[in-house]
Parts: C-alpha cells; sequence; structure tokens
C-alpha cells in the first residue's frame, strides 16, 4: 500500500470536539488546550469557529479563544465561518485562515447551517472573495461525504459538484468529512476517485469521524490514493451537533501512532499529545476515546515506577 514519506494533522478538537460538548467549557480550558497542542508540534490547531451562538452556544466565546491563545509562530489557527458575519468576526479577531463548511446532502446542509447547498455555495462565494482580499487563507469543508444521517446514501459526484465548487471560489484545500463515520475503506476510495477528478488529490483532505470504528482504515486508504493531510480530534473530542449518534473524529493520538509506526513524518510529539488529551478529558470531566490515550496513560505508573 503506498503513502506518503510526510502527513499534516489538522488538530480540530477545540472546535469540532468541544463544540459538541453539552456541558459549557471554560474559555481557560480552551485557551490552554490549544496552547498544549501546538506545543505538542501539530502544524494547524482549529481554534474556533465564529458561527450562531443561537446554534451552537459552546463556541460563543470565539472572540475571547483567539485574544487570549498566544500563538506559536508558524502553527495556524484557523477558524470556521458559516457567513460574512462570522468572516468579520473572525478578520477581527486575527485570524490568518478561515474555513467555510458545506454539505453533500441537502437534508444535511439544511439541518447545519438553515440553507440549501446550492444557497451556502452562493453564500460562500463572497466571504471567500473577500477573505482572500483580505490575505487570509480559505479552507473548505464538505460534510456527509460517505453518508447522510437523514439522506442515507450520498452519491461521490455530489461530493465532487461540492468539491469543485469550493476549489474554484479559493478555498486552497478541501476537506472531505464523513460526518458520521458510516464509511468503509473501498467506498473511501470509490469517493476520493471520483472527487479527485475534480480538485487534485493533493488538495484534499480526509475528515473522518471514527462511529464504526473505520477511520484509521478510511486513512490508509485515503493515503493510498495520495491524500497527505487529515484531520483528527485529541482523545477522540467531540461529534456533530447536527448528527445525532455520531461520535467525535478519529483521536489524534491513534493516527500518530499509525503514521509513526510508517515512519511517516508528521513534526508531532506522541507524549506531549497523550498529555494534551489527558488534561482535557480531565478538564471537562469526559472519559478518553483514544485507545492510545489511553495505554499511554495507563503504562505511566508503570514507567515511573
Ligand atoms: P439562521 O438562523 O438561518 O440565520 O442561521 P440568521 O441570519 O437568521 O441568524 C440567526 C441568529 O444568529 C441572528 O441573531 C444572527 O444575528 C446570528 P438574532 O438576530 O436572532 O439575535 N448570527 C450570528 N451570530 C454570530 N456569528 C455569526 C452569525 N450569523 C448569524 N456568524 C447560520 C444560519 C449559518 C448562522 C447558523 O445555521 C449557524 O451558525 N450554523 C452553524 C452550525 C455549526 O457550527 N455546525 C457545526 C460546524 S460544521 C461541522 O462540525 C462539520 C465539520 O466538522 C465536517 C464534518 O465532520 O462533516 C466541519
Ligand atoms: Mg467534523
Amino acid at each position: 500500500m503506498r503513502h506518503p514519506a510526510k502527513v499534516r494533522i489538522v488538530e480540530v478538537g477545540p472546535r469540532d470536539g468541544l463544540q459538541n460538548e453539552a456541558r459549557p467549557v471554560s474559555t481557560d480550558v480552551k485557551v490552554a488546550l490549544i496552547e498544549r497542542l501546538a506545543h505538542a508540534g501539530l502544524p494547524v490547531v482549529e481554534a474556533t469557529s465564529f458561527v450562531s451562538p443561537k446554534w451552537v452556544p459552546q463556541m460563543a466565546d470565539a472572540a475571547e479563544v483567539m485574544a487570549r491563545i498566544r500563538r506559536k509562530p508558524g502553527v495556524s489557527y484557523p477558524v470556521l465561518v458559516p457567513n460574512m458575519r462570522g468572516l468579520e468576526g473572525a478578520v477581527a479577531a486575527g485570524a490568518e485562515e478561515v474555513a467555510v463548511f458545506a454539505a453533500a446532502s441537502e437534508a444535511f446542509s439544511r439541518r447545519n447551517i438553515n440553507c440549501s447547498i446550492d444557497e451556502s455555495l452562493d453564500r460562500f462565494a463572497p466571504v471567500c472573495e473577500v477573505a482572500l482580499a483580505k490575505g487570509l487563507r480559505v479552507r473548505g469543508y464538505i460534510s456527509v461525504v460517505l453518508g447522510c444521517p437523514y439522506q442515507g446514501e450520498v452519491a461521490p459526484s455530489a461530493v465532487a459538484h461540492v468539491a469543485r465548487r469550493l476549489s474554484g471560489m479559493g478555498c486552497y484545500e478541501v476537506s472531505l468529512g464523513d460526518t458520521i463515520g458510516v464509511g468503509t475503506a473501498g467506498k473511501t476510495q470509490r469517493m476520493l476517485e471520483v472527487v479527485a477528478r475534480e480538485v487534485p488529490v493533493e488538495r484534499l483532505a480526509g475528515h473522518f469521524h471514527d462511529t464504526y470504528g473505520q477511520a484509521l482504515a478510511n486513512i490508509l486508504a485515503a493515503m493510498d490514493l495520495g491524500v497527505a493531510t487529515f484531520d483528527s480530534s485529541v482523545a477522540g473530542l467531540g461529534g456533530c451537533p447536527y448528527a445525532p449518534g455520531a461520535t467525535g473524529n478519529v483521536a489524534t493520538e491513534d493516527v500518530l501512532y499509525l503514521l509513526d509506526g510508517l515512519g511517516i513524518e508528521t513534526g508531532v510529539d506522541l507524549p506531549l499529545l497523550a498529555e494534551a488529551g489527558r488534561f482535557v478529558c480531565e478538564a471537562i470531566g469526559r472519559a478518553n476515546a483514544s485507545r492510545v490515550g489511553r495505554a499511554l496513560m495507563a503504562r505511566r505508573p508503570v514507567d515511573a515506577a
């Protein structure tokens, strides 16, 4: 199986992970988590989202999070923006990279951002234009690329269509989200083969939630086709507020263990990352969903003895 020499890991735990926590997480904990993740060597730490607090109350402190993090040189701290208002907030907070987010199914688009796919793309076009004119980088997400909680099957051609539009409006990369973690390795490859006809594989990223435990297999399958950027969430935090039953992203610790084992360069330090996972789980009173994180923490007393 083919795999790249280097992989870029996009840590999404502080945003994708925490957005789904029912109990409020303090800004202090969010800031400390982001700083620990950057300290562990992650090149990209998605910090928060400038969305409607009525829709996602947990992200209401986005401006404060951005104001308080000590930014590590060389690390990127993108934020999600659903509309022009979000972009204005992000720019005011000093964001250098934003992400717009569309869906491959009409039903999910409606639930997540309250509009059709075409309406969302028409809304993102000027957001991208303004962001690019201001010198920001723009990333695009597509949700439910391997299945939708409301619609079921999603055609790869529907994903390819949205990917082409996002790429055409200037997104430097399109992240393909298996929002509900139903995809399998074969399905991942079939989808990627179709999408890569529209957007070159070097500009595609994988964003696998791990609901059915297939995310690592899907990452291997995606690497086999040349994908070299993957989103993941420390301690496997999260889920999606508009995808009932979906678990968090694949845990960053688990991805790193896989990549380290293949000798793939990431720049990330596993013990420091696992420590960040332990920190956030204790801080928010949640079980660690990373198998690797749990295994490393269980070994600690033995190593210390
Ligand atoms: P809407 O209700 O259709 O629009 O929401 P609206 O313009 O009527 O706005 C509603 C209220 O929110 C108004 O306040 C606006 O001012 C305010 P009111 O007048 O009622 O007091 N508002 C905002 N406030 C702050 N920042 C803003 C903003 N925009 C409006 N940017 C909207 C439409 C898109 C705003 C809403 O649906 C929304 O915010 N959705 C975000 C949902 C979300 O964050 N989902 C999770 C992220 S996506 C994800 O997790 C998937 C991903 O991980 C990939 C994967 O796994 O698939 C990326
Ligand atoms: Mg997600």
